[in-house]
């Protein structure tokens, strides 16, 4: 009898428990990524590229002024970004904190005048114990940073993958994704993790881009393994023509809120790591940036605004080329041809438009002259085609404004005459530079 009044007490025990737990919502409960932060590829400006960890407050309000003066904002870089090195300590609850000597004000009074400014403020942590120069990571601190974060008014959270050993990369994304869930505050959320565990084959529901590639810099060709006076291999970076190969294959992955991130830009760039000094030309760093647009890439700048150049400055405001980018279909470009030194790239458009560019990664200049219709391009992915034959399209050239636009269908001479004939292109592309078209489907 005592037996058996146990079992129905031990019974009743586990129905109140498991009701109880029913009703209350589960702190790690699945929690969808934010809608509608990253429908077309995310645009700002991030403190890594050029001042590292050397990064305060008069520099990110001298920075945010720039991007206001400079008309960037209005060109669509609204994030300011503050990447590693912000961070002061943890207390005694576990709460991370702001360092305050670099950031006297704190990150909510920056966050507000940021906001005051038409800007949002992103920020940086780690899925590991530390980040990569050494601060606090978020690794089991996970939901207070998120609610942090959402408290000082963040808008981006760029989450990188040192220090993680053992961790598990789909997990760990996932608790944070749902961590910022949970915190309330729409957060652009983007995966660092270079790709080492290809992110783009499970991370769509997760992020809203994934690196896909280890760390950039201003280098268009790759650059060769060197070592130090006491034969240390030398740190070097990824350069533009490699991280375009990484990135190339997989254009399948990316779409609107989800985008394969071939890493921040360089234009108007210059830095020395390990003794070595590393820029790029103009015509390298308008090849970059059209590049980048092709590929739908986040466009994040990594320059000194303050001591910008007028020829970054051109390059990086090109309305047209920013359309490209930032085109409401969101589909990655396509390469088309790559031989001789030369690279034809594809992107299809809204409306039936195309983007269109040439790359020359060689040493000499090249002279195209070619029929559109030897251009003829079918894409699977977005179900696409050029039909240069049938469709007539206005070429409009973006890197120069002042060419005249020319159809690609004209009424042909001689035995054609009146007939309409496919128009020739002709261009010459500099060294290290690009040539780049938008082709309007006239109606
Ligand atoms: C790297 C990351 C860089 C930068 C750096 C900060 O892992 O790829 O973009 O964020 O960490 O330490």
């Amino acid at each position: 009898m005592i037996m058996k009044s146990r079992l129905l007490l031990a019974a009743l025990c586990l129905l109140i428990a498991f009701q109880a737990n029913a009703q209350r919502p589960r702190p790690n409960a699945n929690l969808p990524k934010w809608e509608g932060v990253a429908d077309t590829p995310q645009m700002g400006w991030s403190s890594w590229n050029c001042f590292m960890t050397d990064i305060n407050e008069e520099l990110i309000k001298a920075t945010a002024e720039a991007m206001v003066n400079l008309g960037l904002v209005d060109a669509g870089y609204v994030y300011l970004n503050l990447d590693d090195g912000w961070h002061g300590e943890r207390d005694e609850n576990g709460f991370i904190h702001e360092d305050l000597e670099k950031f006297p004000s704190g990150m909510k009074a920056l966050a507000d005048y940021l906001h005051g400014k038409g800007l949002k403020l992103g920020i940086y942590s780690d899925a590991g114990n530390f980040t990569c120069a050494c601060y606090s990571g978020s690794l089991g601190h996970e939901y207070q940073d998120a609610i942090t974060y959402a408290s000082w008014g963040v808008d981006y959270l760029k989450y990188d993958w040192c220090f993680t050993n053992d961790v598990n990369p789909k997990g760990a994304y996932t608790l944070m994704r749902n961590a910022l869930g949970k915190a309330g505050r729409p957060i652009l959320f983007s995966i660092c993790e270079w790709g080492s565990n290809k992110p783009w084959e499970w991370a769509a529901d997760v992020g809203h881009s994934w690196r896909t590639t280890g760390d950039i810099g201003p280098a268009f060709l790759p650059v060769e393994t060197s070592y130090d006076e006491n034969g240390r291999r030398r740190w070097k970076p990824q350069s533009v023509l490699e991280i375009i190969d990484k990135n190339e294959p997989l254009r399948q992955y990316a779409g609107p809120g989800h985008w394969n991130d071939p890493d921040m830009l360089e234009v108007g760039n210059n830095i020395t790591v390990d003794g070595v000094y590393y820029e790029m030309t103009d015509s390298e760093d308008r090849a970059h940036f059209t590049m980048w647009c092709m590929m739908a890439a986040p466009l994040i700048l990594g320059n000194d605004l303050t001591k910008i150049t007028p020829e970054s400055l051109a390059i990086i405001t090109n309305k047209d080329m920013i359309a490209v980018d930032q085109d409401p279909l969101g589909v990655q470009g396509l390469r088309f041809r790559n031989e001789d030194n030369l690279q034809y790239w594809f992107k299809p458009l809204v409306d039936g438009d195309w983007a269109f560019c040439v790359m020359n990664t060689g040493e000499e200049d090249a002279n195209l002259v070619f029929d559109w219709s030897e251009l003829e391009v079918s894409d699977e992915l977005s179900g696409r085609s050029t039909s240069f034959d049938s469709v007539n399209y206005m070429v409009k050239d973006i890197w120069n404004a002042d060419a005249k636009q020319v159809p690609t269908l004209v009424k042909g001479k001689g035995k054609q005459k009146g007939q309409l004939v496919v128009n020739k292109l002709n261009a010459t592309v500099k060294p290290h530079d690009v040539v780049a078209y938008r082709l309007i489907a006239t109606k």
